[in-house]
């Protein structure tokens, strides 16, 4: 992957908990690249760490804008962002890369985001302003001081900003809220895993079919494979090595063994740095990075969470 150094010119409390981080070139020149909404960037953090965080904003306003929640589960990464981060702070970014876009076309979208989720969803929601889409928002958010970027939505009859909701209420408004499926519509939601699912169901008995129903998950929705447990015989076809994969090891851990190294960064699947060339053998998929056209190719993995379906795999590494 290829970086590019940013400042951060503008940190801004977007609601209890949120910081809003602006960054851009260090000579104020325009961003080498653009993107779409629900697009996200690789960060690198300190200690090595590198963490993927979606676009709030669209390229023409010539920045970067994130929306970094500080969980308390951290793994390290949005702790150091909102203890470190200061205006001038270098970081080193990824280009951007969306696998949560929009369906093109004109035809009206529906936006169901819950908690920090509201980040890829809040840049479709910009996105179909622009181009003049028919879009409905609605954002469920803890508690009104939980609910970021209300400064821009909260007068806006296209959006329905709802708070203090448990999570045994989160169905019933759900059913009151959402409307039937009509063609073309697409809906598109992002939050908790349960908040997601909830959604989905409920937009299924609403008659929304599967095509229309689209998320994005923040953590990774399945289990790294476990195969390896039958003695996988991994070869690592460039290097000319060879390695028999433990229970319960990675393919990225095995490879590390015998002394080859595989690019990683987000270790869960989901940003596409180990992205590996199938030889030989029968990938069991289990990231959410490769396209349905990768992953039936039986050409291309991702070792970090991914394994074998056979008794040998051999990678171009
Ligand atoms: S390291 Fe991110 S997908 Fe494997």
């Amino acid at each position: 992957m290829t970086w590019l150094e940013l400042k951060v010119r503008g940190l801004r409390e977007e609601a209890a908990g949120i910081l809003g981080i602006e960054l851009c070139s260090l000579d104020a020149t325009p961003l080498p690249f653009a993107w779409t909404a629900g697009a996200h960037v690789d960060v690198q953090l300190g200690g090595g760490l590198v963490r993927q965080y979606s676009l709030t904003n669209l390229p023409d306003e010539g920045c970067l804008r994130l929306a970094i929640k500080h969980a308390e589960d951290s793994r390290g990464g949005s702790r150091w962002l909102h203890q470190q981060l200061r205006v001038g702070t270098r970081l080193k970014v990824g280009a951007p890369r969306n696998l949560f876009p929009l369906h093109p076309g004109n035809t009206p979208v529906l936006l169901v985001a819950a908690g920090i989720g509201i980040t890829p969803l809040l840049a479709m929601y910009r996105q179909c302003k622009v181009q003049q889409r028919p879009v409905r928002l609605l954002y469920f958010a803890r508690s009104p001081a939980h609910a970021a970027f209300v400064d821009e939505l909260q007068d806006d009859s296209a959006v329905t900003l709802l708070s203090g909701i448990s999570a045994v209420q989160i169905a019933a408004q759900l059913r009151s809220l959402l409307p039937p499926w009509q063609a073309e519509q697409q809906l598109y939601t992002c939050g908790p895993d349960g908040f997601m699912q909830c959604v989905l169901a409920v937009a299924t008995e609403l008659g929304w079919p599967a095509a229309a129903l689209h998320q994005e998950h923040f953590q990774p929705a399945n289990e790294p494979a476990a195969n390896q447990a039958s003695g996988l015989e991994l070869v690592l076809a460039r290097s000319g090595k060879a390695v028999v994969v433990q229970a319960g090891e990675s393919l990225v851990s095995a490879a590390a063994r015998v002394g080859v190294t595989i690019a990683t960064s987000c270790g869960m699947g989901m940003c596409g740095a180990c992205m590996t060339r199938v030889l030989d053998g029968v990938p069991e998929h289990r990231d959410q990075y490769l396209s349905d056209a990768e992953r039936n190719s039986g050409k291309w993995l991702m070792p970090c969470v991914s394994g074998c379906s056979g008794s040998r795999l051999e990678l171009d590494v």
